[in-house]
């Protein structure tokens, strides 16, 4: 049974919105949580608030990829962190290991972290993070695909969701273990152990990848490792190459 859209009542989101620390929102229907959490931010006034969503209409990851769901069936928000925990490239990659931790819970294992952001299940991509910043907050969103049992045309190749793969996640309790684990991986305390899981957890490190970094820049070598300002390290036959952003291809 999946319980998010309680959230639509007022007393209940107050007092969710309580238990983790923070101001919700939650929408039936919205553009995209993540432009409504950068407006709230923008605005000064929101100190740590969560913006939940039912349905996007807008949703989009990096670049100008679109993110695609369908009504009800995945775990869609974007969290305001200020100040910002991390520069947002690697708070993005941190969100990851958050997110690979709340689902371990729900026993999700052997989820996978592909630089710079998705998280993969076997069979495909599972979720995505996605950070903007200004340097005093962090807006971080995430998408969890949960009980989709088809998915889109577009993405049916490359991802799957946790119905498909034999899991019934409850979207509101998913809600919560992600925000408690958001603000594990926040605390600069144990940005090594996050590090670590996520250096661990990489399906990226050692194997054949070109990165696209810019549509005219494009390399191609084996990604190494991981910096701990999140760049990708590349071993190119000119040398090593530190990646800060770009689109990854694992070749082999
Ligand atoms: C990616 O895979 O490139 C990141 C995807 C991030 C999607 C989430 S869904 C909630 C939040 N709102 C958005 O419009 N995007 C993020």
């Amino acid at each position: 049974m999946d319980r998010l859209a309680l959230l639509a009542d007022p007393a209940v989101r107050s007092a969710f919105g309580f238990e983790l620390g923070r101001g919700l929102e939650y929408h039936a229907s919205i553009a995209s949580t993540q432009d409504r959490g950068r407006e709230l931010a923008r605005s000064g006034l929101a100190g740590a608030t969560l913006v939940v969503a039912d349905q996007q209409t807008a949703g989009h990851g990096r670049g100008d990829k679109t993110w695609l769901s369908e009504p009800g069936t995945a775990l869609l928000a974007s969290w305001i962190f200020r100040p910002a925990p991390a520069e947002p490239a690697l708070f993005a990659l941190l969100a990851g290991v958050a997110v690979a931790r709340a689902l371990r819970t729900f026993g999700v294992a052997d989820l996978g972290l592909k630089w710079p952001n998705d998280v993969w299940l076997t069979g495909g991509k599972i979720a995505g993070c996605l950070a903007h910043g200004t340097g005093s907050e962090c807006v971080i969103g995430i998408g969890v695909n949960v009980s989709q049992r088809e998915l889109p045309r577009e993405i049916a190749e490359t991802a799957t969701s946790l119905a498909r793969a034999g899991h019934e996640v409850d979207r509101l309790a998913l809600l919560a273990r992600i925000t408690q684990e958001l603000d594990v991986v926040a605390d600069p305390a144990v940005r090594d152990d996050a590090l670590a899981e996520c250096r661990r957890r990489s399906i990226t490190i050692g194997r054949e990848v070109e990165v696209t970094i810019t549509e005219k820049d494009r390399i191609r070598g084996k990604a190494t490792g991981l910096a701990d300002d999140g760049a990708l390290l590349v071993e190119t036959p000119y040398g090593q190459q530190r990646v800060i952003a770009g689109e990854v291809r694992v070749l082999g």
